[in-house]
């Protein structure tokens, strides 16, 4: 056999990535992806940004949507020709967003590049995205983004080896023109960090005793960690992980784990018939859906309740030393971390603003209203794990989902939530609607809006208490003296047009008023935010695309 006679290539490029600023990776359709040069300028970007990575270590992988095998096989030969020591990459070209921070961390990798676009839709006609996270595990942060982006723009050639492809289903090591290659089980650094983290012994005997659930992975990419976790690892019955193999396509569905797009498990866990349990998790395994019988738990509750029962996991035994929110997620945290006496952090939206908290040692649990929730064990939100959080709770507690929650709102009061999403603006429209909100901030303390006094209204702006830095225009918020709030922005993770996102919340402190429908508990909220923003009028649309 004769060796391949391998060059590196350098090859000039016209084609230059755009990243929505401040978002921390690239996402785009995938035909966008697919032309020539595309991946490769915003590839070439990350190696030209970043300082001393020649002949260090990285993870690769992704959600195994479309374009993730192609992808994968670019980089490598990329990482290659840039001189990257070493490069990890899950077998098929697969692993999820926190397997991926659960990896740089273990293997003390330099960093790692995600191939996903989370819960966007897959497939030819779908979304593709790429982001970089740092040797913490974590996405990077703003000033490495910016510098790939402003690479992004000034770019004139990349370079990339013309060795062959690798076998990417062939687990073991391998070489690319000279550089090691390492074809790692996805999921068995996760598997156990997770049996480190909760109490897999009270977890089988819950499944042994006839506990039932059905995760739903939605055709995506937790399918492989929930099968050999739940099903392998702890006993739930076969059948308990449905949509388990990720297609390239989600099967064509949005792999978003909110009751709009995980339909078929509330159906599910609204019948007769309903498991005790029931989850799901989006495209890259970072989000996650708690559901009861009847009862879809809202993402800001789940905070709430798994902060304020944090100690029953052993990975948390000696309890949490503070919470952290983006600013949108509702108050019902802030309310558990005071009864804990630790503090609560109020963050822009994106998980990035967490990792400077969870390095520094302030926080211990995170989570987001968008069905994100996490801890200190890795830097990206974690869908699996919130669920293993959960069930570890309620082993330990013996309790049912909606008994834990009825509780819970018995013990710190209800805060109602709901967000309502106005997708396909035309940005200009978005634009206008933002900016006559903001006019009129000035004036609004202390001005009745209905039966609501408001107590504070501002664009928020967030400084990091730990390095300082300064965000500033991260949303519109409407606070009043009763603890209700509307919360106006848009969407930094579209990728057609603009996303208007109004958030809404009510206090309720009454627990025998703890049972109405979320929607009428917070009509009266949504007059408001209709009548101060104009929303019909600006968007064209007479209600939300998607209510969560
Ligand atoms: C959305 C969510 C946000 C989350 C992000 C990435 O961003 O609202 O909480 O961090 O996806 O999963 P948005 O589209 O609102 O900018
Ligand atoms: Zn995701």
């Amino acid at each position: 056999m004769t060796e391949p006679d391998l060059t590196i290539q350098t090859i000039r490029t016209q084609v230059f990535a755009g990243q929505q600023p401040g978002t921390s990776g690239l996402r785009k359709k995938v035909t966008v992806f697919q032309q020539p040069g595309y991946l490769e300028n915003f590839v070439q970007s990350i190696f030209d940004s970043l300082q001393g990575c020649a002949g260090q270590m990285l993870v690769l992988g992704g959600d195994g949507r479309f374009h993730n095998r192609q992808a994968v096989q670019t980089i490598l030969k990329m990482a290659a020709a840039n001189g990257i020591g070493r490069v990890l990459v899950g077998q098929g070209g697969i692993l999820s967003t926190p397997a991926v921070s659960c990896v740089i961390r273990k293997r003390q990798a330099f960093g790692g590049i995600i191939l996903s676009a989370s819960h966007n839709p897959g497939g030819a006609d779908g979304d593709f995205g790429i982001k970089y996270n740092i040797g913490n595990g974590g996405p990077a942060p703003e000033k490495i983004t910016e510098a790939i982006y402003a690479r992004t723009q000034a770019i004139s050639e990349y370079r990339i080896s013309d060795a062959p492809d690798i076998d990417l289903d062939r687990l073991g090591a391998c070489a690319v023109d000279g550089m090691a290659v390492e074809v790692i089980d996805p999921v068995a650094d996760y598997a156990e960090q997770m049996s480190q983290l909760f109490d897999f012994d009270a977890i089988r005997k819950l499944f042994a005793g006839g506990f039932t659930m059905r995760f739903d992975a939605m055709s995506a990419v937790s399918g492989p960690y929930a099968t050999a976790i739940l099903e392998r690892m702890l006993g739930a019955p076969r059948g308990s992980v449905m949509h388990g193999q990720p297609l390239e396509d989600f099967g064509g569905h949005h792999p978003d784990p909110n009751p709009a797009h995980a339909a078929e498990l509330i159906d599910l866990m609204s019948g007769e018939q309903a498991p005790d349990f029931g989850a799901a998790s989006d495209g890259d395994a970072d989000r996650n859906m708690i559901v009861g019988q009847k009862l879809a738990v809202t993402p800001s509750d789940s905070l709430a309740i798994l902060a304020a029962n944090a100690t029953v996991a052993p990975g948390y035994k000696n309890g949490i030393a503070g919470i952290a929110r983006s600013m949108p997620t509702s108050c019902a945290a802030d309310r558990v971390a005071e009864a804990l006496g630790v503090p609560c952090f109020e963050t822009p939206t994106g998980w990035k603003f967490f990792g400077n908290l969870l390095d520094a040692g302030k926080v211990t649990l995170c989570g987001e209203e968008s069905y994100g929730t996490g801890s200190s064990h890795i830097r990206e939100k974690d869908g699996l794990w919130a669920v293993l959080f959960w069930l570890n709770l309620l082993a330990a507690s013996g309790k049912s989902v909606r008994e834990l929650v009825q509780q819970h709102w018995a013990r710190f009061g209800r805060n109602y939530y709901s967000r309502h999403d106005y997708e396909g603006i035309a940005t200009e429209r978005a634009n206008a609607l933002m900016d006559g909100l903001r006019a009129q901030l000035p004036a609004m303390k202390g001005q009745m809006l209905g039966s609501h006094r408001v107590e504070l209204a501002d664009d928020f702006h967030y400084a990091d208490p730990v390095d300082g830095s300064v965000s500033s225009h991260q949303g519109v918020r409407i606070v009043f003296d009763d603890g209700a709030r509307i919360v106006f922005r848009l969407s930094g993770t579209g990728t057609s047009g603009a996303t208007l996102r109004v958030y809404f919340e009510k206090y309720e402190p009454d627990s025998s008023q703890h049972d109405l429908p979320t929607q009428q508990a917070l009509a009266d909220l949504v007059a408001i935010a209709e009548q101060i923003a104009g929303i019909a009028e600006h968007s064209g649309m007479a209600r939300p695309s998607v209510i969560t």
